[in-house]
């Protein structure tokens, strides 16, 4: 990939918090990946704190298979149901992991679009239109996730969203079984509305874009900044439907 088309990569990534990357060069699936995250300066990929228990070993690859596995019992990567909004990495820090790649080995035979909430620009709207609510969603103590792989029982706490240090806004915004609100979080009954504002954005045209990937294609998004889901899909007997998944806690950079 050459210098121009990665900076254009990394332009998108910064204006819309995702991009589609058709990826020409020929050879094995982690080979692509470990070539774009290079160009766009990722650094090696990161291993999520849930998975590096001796007990996840199994999940804690470099690059993860996701494929449908009737043997195999992890709630999103082995299953063809559809997932909830969420961002990758449900014990680690808001903001650690920055960018996600998923690379498309086989689609599906129908469904399996990946959906992109623009959570941060949402909570930008909400913090204009009702700051008490906002705020509730910034309480140290507002979300806790717990991981629903069977015999993992591991908690998370912290704010739904958060400020980095560069000033930018963060999320860590999920909608899912994971999740367990306060809804004592100051201000009392903000937080009520502010996850009516998000779940409703969150079917907002303007927040919400679905991705169908085809065989070769690369979506890179900003962990930090979206939230994720996907929709149920049905696979092709013989030819499951196949992603291969990578995070990093580095944010893409121009390679100039
Ligand atoms: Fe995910």
């Amino acid at each position: 990939m050459g210098r121009d088309a990665a900076d254009r990569l990394v332009w998108s990534l910064e204006q819309y918090g995702f991009v589609v990357a058709a990826l020409a060069e020929a050879g094995p699936p982690e080979a692509q990946i470990t070539a774009l995250s290079a160009v766009l300066g990722l650094g090696d990929p990161y291993i999520p704190a849930l998975y590096r228990y001796a007990e996840m070993k199994e999940y804690s690859a470099s690059y993860s298979n996701i494929r449908s596995n009737p043997q195999d019992h992890h709630p999103g990567f082995s299953t063809t149901a559809s997932q909830g909004w969420h961002v990758d990495g449900l014990l680690d820090k808001i903001g650690e992991i920055k960018t996600t790649i998923l690379y498309c080995v086989r689609a599906a035979q129908q469904g399996g679009e990946t959906l992109l909430f623009n959570s941060v620009a949402a909570f930008a709207e909400l913090r204009e239109e009702d700051p008490a609510a906002a705020t509730a969603l910034l309480s140290p103590d507002a979300l806790k996730r717990r991981s629903t792989i069977p015999a993992m029982d591991m908690t998370s706490t912290g704010p739904a969203f958060s400020v980095d240090p560069d000033g930018n806004y963060i999320t860590r915004y999920t909608d899912n079984d994971t999740c367990t609100w306060n809804f004592s979080a100051d201000p009392v009954g903000a937080l009520r509305a502010a996850l009516d504002f998000l779940r409703a954005a969150s079917e907002d045209p303007r927040y919400q874009r679905s991705v169908r990937l085809s065989p070769g294609q690369a979506l890179i998004f900003r962990n930090d900044r979206m939230s994720h889901g996907r929709r149920s899909y049905k696979d092709t007997p013989g030819a499951r439907r196949h992603l291969i998944r990578a995070l990093y806690v580095n944010a893409p950079v121009s390679p100039s």
